[in-house]
């Protein structure tokens, strides 16, 4: 009965989606999003090795034989759901489905999302915190609202747009400011009935088929997006996003129970990367930084923003380690840090130097030193790691190809 959850333990953009990949192609039957929406951004291959990069759908929607689901901690914005179906040629009652309790993310949210909290917070303006507030005030349109009776639905998405551009016009705004909102709208409007229709083919039928699955002995694999660093319930607030990448998270988004989480994957960079508002203890000043981000393609998958780059934050790590229970860690792109002359690791509030990492091998002096640290803070023995940035160049402590349940 496993199910493993894998999580970003630093400020989201670990790599979780490479990780996740590999898992989908080896290991699971069933993978699961459970928090966030557009404002993730997961890199998946197909059987080729090609790339796209999903922002609402699962890693494993482009393998026909594994079983996708969005759960309801999700926010979904249903223009991109359909243009991520259609651009990765994912067929309705074919492998995706999307639970009817998932609140939808209404025009009215973006506007709000870019007018009020992109500049203050940096948030990615795709209407998350804005969507998941009605969530919690009740306010909500569902997947299954729209689903089930699209007109009522659309009554209460048109007067909510309508009263925002009402007060906006109130606050001084002239009409020629909020004509390209009006105007966005209506072409939203107009595809409504299709984009309902649309999203109604994938809902999902058995809001409780984890619980079947789990009992019928797949591998279930929770997909997690952001990180710790952003979780609403963390000390960063509100530099945070509106969800919780966690395990709470998880488990309430999926209705599975803790007994049920076998393993806890947490996913760290060997360095420290952030996006959007706020500072962070580790950040480099030296110049390195600038390699890290070259070297590393440090640009947010979705906004195309350059992150900022620091050193390891071991402190930070051991944390989410606790927090979240993690029995396993997999360190990304340390082939990045070969890149670098004077590394360092943060732990106890301060900047330590490493040996210069030469490869990324059991071998190397430097990349052993750094493994030896990220155990001895964070108390974790399982460290898994990738050697490089292409698929299938991962050093798994276990391996996972074994005990596949699902027919190829
Ligand atoms: P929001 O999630 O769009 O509300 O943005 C809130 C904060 O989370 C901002 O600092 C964003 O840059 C950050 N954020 C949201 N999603 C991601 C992600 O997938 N990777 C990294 N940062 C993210």
């Amino acid at each position: 009965m496993p199910t493993k959850l894998v999580l970003g333990l630093q400020h989201g953009d670990e790599g979780k989606g490479r990780v996740v990949d590999d898992l989908v192609q080896n290991w699971a039957d069933v993978v699961v999003r459970f928090q966030g929406g557009g404002n993730a951004g997961h890199t998946v291959y197909d059987r080729k090795g090609n790339k796209f990069v999903t922002h609402i759908l699962p890693v494993g929607v482009l393998s026909k034989e594994i079983i996708n689901i969005i759960a309801r901690g999700c926010v979904v914005d249903i223009e991109e759901f359909c243009q991520e179906v259609a651009d990765l040629n994912v067929q309705a009652g074919s492998n995706l489905s999307v639970s009817g309790f998932c609140p939808i993310i209404e025009p009215t949210h973006k506007i709000i999302d870019r007018l009020k909290y992109q500049k203050r917070l940096g948030t990615t303006a795709k209407g998350i915190g804005p969507a998941y507030s009605d969530f919690y005030a009740r306010d909500s349109i569902l997947i299954k609202d729209i689903v089930n009776s699209p007109a009522e639905s659309l009554i209460k998405i048109q007067t909510k747009f309508f009263n925002l551009q009402e007060k906006r016009a109130q606050d001084g705004e002239s009409l020629e400011d909020l004509k390209p909102d009006f105007d966005l709208f209506n072409r939203w409007v107009s595809n409504y009935r299709k984009m309902s229709e649309t999203v109604g083919l994938y809902r999902l039928n058995n809001e409780n088929v984890l619980q079947d699955y789990y009992k019928k002995d797949y591998n279930i694999l929770l997909e997690g997006a952001q990180g710790s660093g952003l979780n609403i319930y963390s000390d960063n607030y509100p530099d945070v996003t509106s969800s919780s990448p966690s395990i709470g998270g998880a488990l309430n988004s999926t209705g599975l129970n803790h007994k049920q989480i076998d393993e806890v994957i947490g996913v760290i960079k060997s360095y420290k990367t952030k996006v959007g508002s706020g500072s962070f203890p580790s950040i480099i000043t030296d110049g390195q930084e600038k390699i890290l981000a070259q070297v590393g393609q440090e640009f947010g998958a979705t906004t195309g923003r350059p992150r900022q780059c620091g050193w390891l934050d071991l402190d930070e790590v051991k944390h989410a380690v606790q927090q979240n229970g993690v029995d396993h860690l997999c360190i990304v792109k340390t082939d990045v840090m070969t890149h670098i002359e004077n590394p360092y690791f943060f732990v106890h509030g301060r900047n330590y130097s490493l040996t210069k990492i030469k490869t990324v091998s059991a071998f190397d002096p430097g990349f052993v030193e750094l493994l030896n640290q990220i155990q001895l803070q964070t108390g974790i023995n399982n460290l898994s790691y990738t050697t490089g940035p292409k698929r299938g160049e991962i050093v798994w402590y276990l391996n996972y190809n074994q005990n596949r349940n699902l027919k190829e």
